[in-house]
């Protein structure tokens, strides 16, 4: 059966880009796929931006709740914290040691990331790295992840490969799984730049637990053009298309279909129209993390249950690494 693996960092609220370009999918995959999904809190302490402790905690019980209530299901599939595992770590310093400096310098999220600061901490240079941990700790074949994740997953894939050759095949090589509509939601104040937990304002994000009042003020005001046709175009209408793609993933229909009927009715209409789409979308997510904040436990249990399921399978990959590599074995010698 195919494998599946992904995660998300628990630093900053979940906006419509991680349900559309990420969740829709994993949620999705349960049903062809043993499906394994991840709080990726160690990604997340290697934000330039220093964390506070508290909040990192609060967010990575959140964050799991989040996966919950838009329809990760326990019963079918592994949902845990990656730092519950010592494997990831462990996997990720046994393939820094297969990695080059150079490949990690030229990831475009490092360059963003660091760009114009005085310093940033190894851990985000590293980022990528463990981030293959990750996915090949589980010989995953499919990686579903919105857009901007690409070349991470190529890396991990890159990374997996010379290892194999290196050692003998221990690691399944994975593959980026993208959506077909909404691969990268744009900030709705700066349609040129993707929607972001850490680098959007208040105005141009959606969050999956905004309220509906909230939603369709930031629709409203959503940045889009002086003129007032309706149709798709990436370059020269970056607005209307962001909202054009976001209309067509929320309702499960064609772009162009979408284009047509609302062409010719002015821009207020149309934004009103996919605000009250969104928030359809987002009323039932809503309402079941309503009920799962009010059971702490439960996510207690679900998390706890992951995490061992996930050492059933990440353990014993990275004792194949380990002694791939020549790591003499405890007791032995
Ligand atoms: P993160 O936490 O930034 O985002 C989680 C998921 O949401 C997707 N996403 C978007 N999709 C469309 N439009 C957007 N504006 C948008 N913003 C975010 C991301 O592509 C991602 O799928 N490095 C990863 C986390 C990670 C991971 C992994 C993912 C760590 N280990 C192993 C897959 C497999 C990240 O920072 O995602």
């Amino acid at each position: 059966m195919t494998r599946v693996f992904s995660g998300m960092q628990p630093s900053g609220e979940p906006h419509l880009g991680n349900l559309l370009g990420a969740w829709v999918n994993w949620v999705g995959m349960q049903d062809r796929a043993d499906c394994i999904y991840c709080v990726v809190d160690l990604h997340a302490i290697t934000s330039p931006n220093e964390h506070d402790p508290a909040t990192l905690r609060q967010r990575t019980v959140d964050l799991a709740t989040g996966m919950l209530a838009v329809g990760v299901d326990p019963e079918r599939s592994v949902l845990f914290v990656q730092s519950h595992l010592h494997e990831h770590a462990e996997c990720a310093w046994l393939l820094n040691c297969v990695t080059s400096f150079g490949e990690l310098r030229k990831q475009p999220q490092f360059k963003e990331k660091s760009e114009g600061r005085e310093s940033v901490s190894a851990g985000l240079f590293d980022y990528p790295v463990l981030q293959a941990a990750d996915i090949l700790l589980y010989h995953a074949d499919e990686v579903p992840v919105g857009e901007d994740q690409r070349h991470h997953i190529e890396l991990a894939r890159d990374i997996g490969q010379r290892f194999n050759h290196r050692f003998g095949d221990v690691f399944a090589l994975p593959k980026a799984i993208h959506p077909t509509a909404a691969a990268r939601v744009m900030d709705l104040q700066d349609p040129t730049t993707k929607m972001s937990k850490s680098q959007s304002s208040e105005k141009g994000i959606v969050r999956v637990l905004d309220e509906a009042k909230k939603i369709e003020k930031k629709f409203k005001s959503a940045v889009t053009d002086s003129a007032a046709d309706i149709r798709y175009d990436r370059d020269e209408k970056p607005g209307v298309s962001n909202l054009l793609e976001i209309f067509a993933a929320v309702t499960g229909r064609e772009i162009d279909g979408l284009a047509a009927e609302y062409d010719g009715r002015g821009y207020g209409a149309f934004k009103g129209a996919v605000a009250e789409a969104v928030v359809e979308r987002l009323r039932p997510v809503q309402e079941r993390y309503a009920e799962l904040t009010d059971d702490r436990g439960e996510v207690a249990r679900v998390l706890e249950r992951g995490a061992e399921k996930a050492r059933a399978i990440a353990a014993p990959t990275l004792a194949s690494a380990q002694e791939a590599m020549g790591l003499l074995p405890r007791g032995e010698a």
